[in-house]
């Protein structure tokens, strides 16, 4: 396995990542502006934060009265069950509770409230949560939590990365609002994508590029530490169903042929034609920014295109590699031809959008079938304009 895929490995097992308070308040503050009203009279449940880690609990108690919220509720998960295991040290905050238990303290999730002026300062804020012990451990899938869920009208996280997919599930069958956290890359998964398709979820606000950085409390993964606070950049990004203005923001778009003309991008600029794709009737677009205005037919793009995505200039109708709404030719087993010239017997071809080409590439690996040569692109987004829009 290579190093890169190794650590991949190893950080889906470390769940301990924290989200800052400055990325949380930048993604909000977007669906603030788009409906200032938008958590008002709302319960918001955050299932996976402890509070005295989590910033998400900071940012919803600090801003209860602003945002009008009707309650809020903190979860945590127990600290045995964690797949990290950390040394755990329980707070003087909650050993200064008269019901500070030492068992439930590492074997129990908790729950901390905020519903009303606990302190009498005429202020509902963070010195009013109200905390207890679980029944049991906190995790999101327990009757316990499910009961939580279903009070909430809105769960706001950043779920565990190593259960993400469970945790969409979770939230989906529940019907409920949400924005939460996630790999990039899970948007290509079976589970994901449809959603996508279907306008039932969608990228938050904050942009995709750079990913996010997070605290971390695995000593041995860390990418920079700033403050004496050990930090990892992620490649995670914001998943939501709530409206925001910049889903509504069309892209600026050149024609084809001025894209083939003009285009800053070598790959476009001089060609003929944008490429086809030899198993599906599309065009190849490399780069967002290098859609045509004018095409009528469908367009294959990078997965970032969804981070610009607008409903109202656009229709999604499928994802190459899965394949999820679109189906490809099937190719016989090929011959794949490694960078360094080592030839493999495979059917990987099946797994994604391919070009043919007239020579085989030198220093990139292709694959063979007889004595054609065919390339294999990166998961592409299958999209069309919205004809209304144009
Ligand atoms: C990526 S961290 C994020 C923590 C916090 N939400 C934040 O953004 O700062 C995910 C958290 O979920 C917790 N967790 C792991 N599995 C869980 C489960 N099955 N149910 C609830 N929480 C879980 C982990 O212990 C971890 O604290």
């Amino acid at each position: 396995m290579p190093n890169s895929n190794l650590t991949e490995a190893k950080r889906a097992k470390n769940d301990e990542f924290y989200t800052q308070y400055a990325d949380i308040e930048k993604e909000i503050n977007a669906y603030l502006e788009y409906d200032p009203n938008v958590f008002r009279g709302k319960t918001i449940l955050l299932p996976c934060d402890d509070p005295e880690w989590s910033n998400f609990t900071k940012y919803f108690a600090q801003k209860f009265e602003p945002l009008g919220l009707k309650k809020l509720i903190s979860t945590s998960y127990a600290a045995e069950s964690k797949t990290y295991k950390g040394v755990y040290q329980p707070t003087l905050f909650e050993m200064s509770a008269p019901y500070y238990d030492k068992v439930k303290t590492v074997q129990n999730g908790k729950i901390f409230t905020l519903t009303r002026d606990k302190t009498g300062d005429h202020k509902v804020n963070v010195d009013d949560l109200e905390w207890q012990y679980l029944k049991g451990d906190g995790d999101f899938r327990s009757d316990e939590i499910k009961a939580l869920r279903d009070e909430a009208d809105i769960i706001i996280t950043n779920p565990p990365f190593s259960l993400f997919r469970e945790f969409l599930a979770w939230i989906v069958e529940a019907r409920k609002q949400f924005v939460i956290i996630g790999n990039k890359n899970c948007v290509t998964y079976k589970e994901v994508f449809p959603l996508f398709m279907e306008n039932k979820m969608w990228s938050g606000r904050t942009e995709w590029s750079g990913g996010l950085w997070f605290e971390t409390k695995d000593p041995s993964d860390v990418d920079k530490v700033i403050d004496g606070v050990n930090m990892k950049n992620v490649s995670s990004v914001w998943f939501t169903n709530i409206d925001h203005g910049r889903r509504h923001q069309p892209l600026a778009l050149m024609t084809m042929a001025d894209n083939l003309k003009y285009s800053k991008h070598k790959e476009i600029q001089g060609k003929k034609a944008y490429d086809r794709y030899d198993n599906y009737d599309a065009i190849e677009v490399p780069f967002t920014d290098s859609i045509p205005s004018d095409y009528d037919g469908v367009m294959g793009v990078p997965l970032s295109f969804l981070d610009k995505y607008s409903p109202d200039q656009f229709e999604i109708v499928g994802i190459t590699k899965t394949w999820f709404g679109a189906a490809a030719k099937t190719y016989p087993p090929q011959i794949q031809v490694g960078s360094n010239g080592q030839k493999t017997n495979v059917t990987k071809l099946n797994d994604g959008a391919t070009l043919k080409l007239d020579t085989p590439p030198s220093g990139q690996t292709y694959y063979m079938i007889g004595n054609k040569y065919y390339t294999q692109l990166y998961a592409r987004v299958l999209i069309k304009h919205k004809k209304a829009a144009k």
